[in-house]
């Protein structure tokens, strides 16, 4: 066994839990975990990040970006609105517009390099149906979605965050479940797509303990969607792989009725 082997075997054996949490403590893990550090103190003492594209927007430095990405979110068109959280080189934001032109996406990123690289793809094929956010997911969504405006949100293989004193990084959580049980509209659904199998049972979990959502994993393993660059080196490679839907059931509760650690 070789030793990137050896380190890939302990990691599924180590792959840990959130400890229980008081109330405090929850809402200094969530700014904590942040990638950029807590939303305000950002716009405070940050400044806005330079970069070249059409589809770009900065919602976290620029007002009128965020406007804009806004109004895009709330149009009344009679079109679906779908995001997608950690697009990378945005082969799975391309071909979704592409096959859905009158869909809306709006996609977070918090590398530029992969915003532009997509915004290049985007330009290149046409497609004025998408915006390309350059910030962490979870500070602008509630700035920028009404609840129950969300048709679809996707979250394609996040990074795992093996360790315990990294558990706070992983994007999800009970806590951002519950912000999307409210972002979504009822019969809406939340796709998460993994290929580490204790992170698809941890989040499954998570989701079933969620009374807003009805869960399944999928055995369509790629959900009838395009795939994403991590989807197909997982199947050139004969990684197995996981889909777990969760749709917004009808019920309305308060968001606190359903928080759980
Ligand atoms: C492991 S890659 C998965 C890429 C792609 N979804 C795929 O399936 O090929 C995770 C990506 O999510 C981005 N990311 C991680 N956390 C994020 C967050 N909170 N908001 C936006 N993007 C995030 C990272 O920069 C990285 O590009």
């Amino acid at each position: 066994m070789n030793g990137s082997t050896a380190c890939k075997r302990m990691a599924f054996k180590d792959f840990h839990t959130a400890p229980g949490l008081t109330e405090t403590d929850e809402d200094r893990r969530r700014k904590r975990s942040l990638i950029g550090g807590d939303l305000a103190l950002r716009r405070q003492h940050g400044k806005p990040v330079q970069f070249n594209g059409r589809w770009i927007l900065d919602p976290i430095f620029r007002d009128d970006d965020l406007q804009s990405l806004r109004q895009f979110c709330q149009q009344q068109a009679n079109s679906e609105l779908a995001v997608e959280v950690g697009f990378q080189l945005g082969e799975f934001a391309v071909e979704y517009c592409v096959e859905r032109p009158v869909s809306r996406l709006v996609g977070f990123e918090v590398r530029k390099h992969f915003c532009e690289e997509t915004d290049a793809l985007l330009q290149s094929c046409g497609i004025e149906s998408a915006r390309l956010c350059l910030a962490d997911a979870r500070t602008i969504l509630p700035e920028i979605l009404e609840p129950g405006t969300l048709d679809h949100l996707y979250v394609f293989f996040p990074d795992p965050w093996w360790k315990p004193r990294h558990v706070r990084k992983r994007l999800v959580s009970a806590d951002f479940l519950a912000d999307a049980a409210v972002w979504l509209r009822p019969g809406g659904r939340f796709l998460l797509k993994t290929d580490v199998q204790a992170y698809a049972q941890w989040a499954h979990a998570l989701l079933m303990s969620n009374p807003m959502f009805t869960t399944q994993i999928l055995a369509d393993r790629h959900a009838g969607l395009p795939w994403t660059l991590r989807e197909r080196r997982c199947e050139l490679h004969g990684h197995p792989t996981w889909a777990i839907e969760a749709v917004r059931n009808e019920i309305v509760t308060r968001r606190q009725d359903f928080l759980v650690d």
